[in-house]
């Protein structure tokens, strides 16, 4: 990266910094950051432009569609405005404004289509923070935030069909794991991803098996 493409990275981390200061949604400053860390080393080892990573990777939650409805753009609007704002190139915004709007998760059944190479890696990193333990942490406290039960054995897991459908579900949050969760080792794109994505799979394998025994009151 050149000094103007490293001050504009910095410019916007400090902005996003502030931007989700004591959000506890999941969405805090604190997962933003390991994206972007995971994000810069999984671009190591591929051939990618790391600063298009750097940002996409900050500003990838910008807005998250839980508070806007359900919209996909509107990241890719506040994301065009910022970068506008600090005198980022042309380029540059388009590319990072079509990483920003394609790179939530949207249903199980539902294709999702990631072009780049650099939205693939900010993808990866994205998912990789929604497994193994701090992806176990983030659901629960998503679930206890939006008052969901823990578990629920009559449940049906959906594996739904359109984003406005997973949107707008209201599964318990064991349930999420099957609607989710344990999907996503096998929707990551890089190798360096799919190995650490490989471990923290098997680990919340070993967290249900406890989680149910204990549920007997077996363990
Ligand atoms: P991402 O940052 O991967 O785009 P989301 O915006 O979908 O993720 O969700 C933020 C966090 O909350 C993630 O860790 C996700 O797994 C979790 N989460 C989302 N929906 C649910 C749900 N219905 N139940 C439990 N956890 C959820
Ligand atoms: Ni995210």
């Amino acid at each position: 990266m050149n000094s103007h493409q490293i001050e504009i990275v910095e410019k916007t981390a400090q902005f996003i910094q502030k931007k989700f200061e004591g959000e506890g949604t999941g969405h805090d400053w604190h997962h933003i950051y390991r994206v972007w860390k995971s994000a810069e080393n999984i671009a190591k080892t591929e051939d990618c432009d790391p600063y298009i990573v750097s940002l996409s990777a900050l500003l990838h939650d910008i807005a998250d569609h839980k508070f806007y409805d359900g919209d996909l753009m509107e990241g890719s609007r506040q994301t065009k405005t910022w970068l506008k704002e600090i005198g980022a190139d042309d380029d540059t915004i388009e590319k990072v404004a079509d990483i920003v709007s394609r790179v939530s998760f949207k249903g199980a059944n539902v294709k999702d289509d990631m072009p780049s190479i650099e939205g693939q890696v900010v993808q990866d990193a994205d998912r990789l923070d929604a497994i193994g333990a701090i992806g176990i942490a983030r659901a629960f406290a998503y679930g206890g935030n939006k008052n969901r039960s823990l578990y629920d054995p009559s449940e049906k897991y959906e594996m739904h069909e359109s984003f406005d459908a997973y949107h707008k579900s209201e599964s318990s949050t064991i349930a999420h794991f099957y609607e989710k969760l344990l999907l996503l080792k096998d929707r990551i794109h890089t190798a360096t991803a799919k190995k650490i994505a490989e471990e923290r799979h098997q680990y919340m394998e070993t967290f249900l098996e406890q989680f149910y025994g204990e549920w007997e009151g077996k363990r």
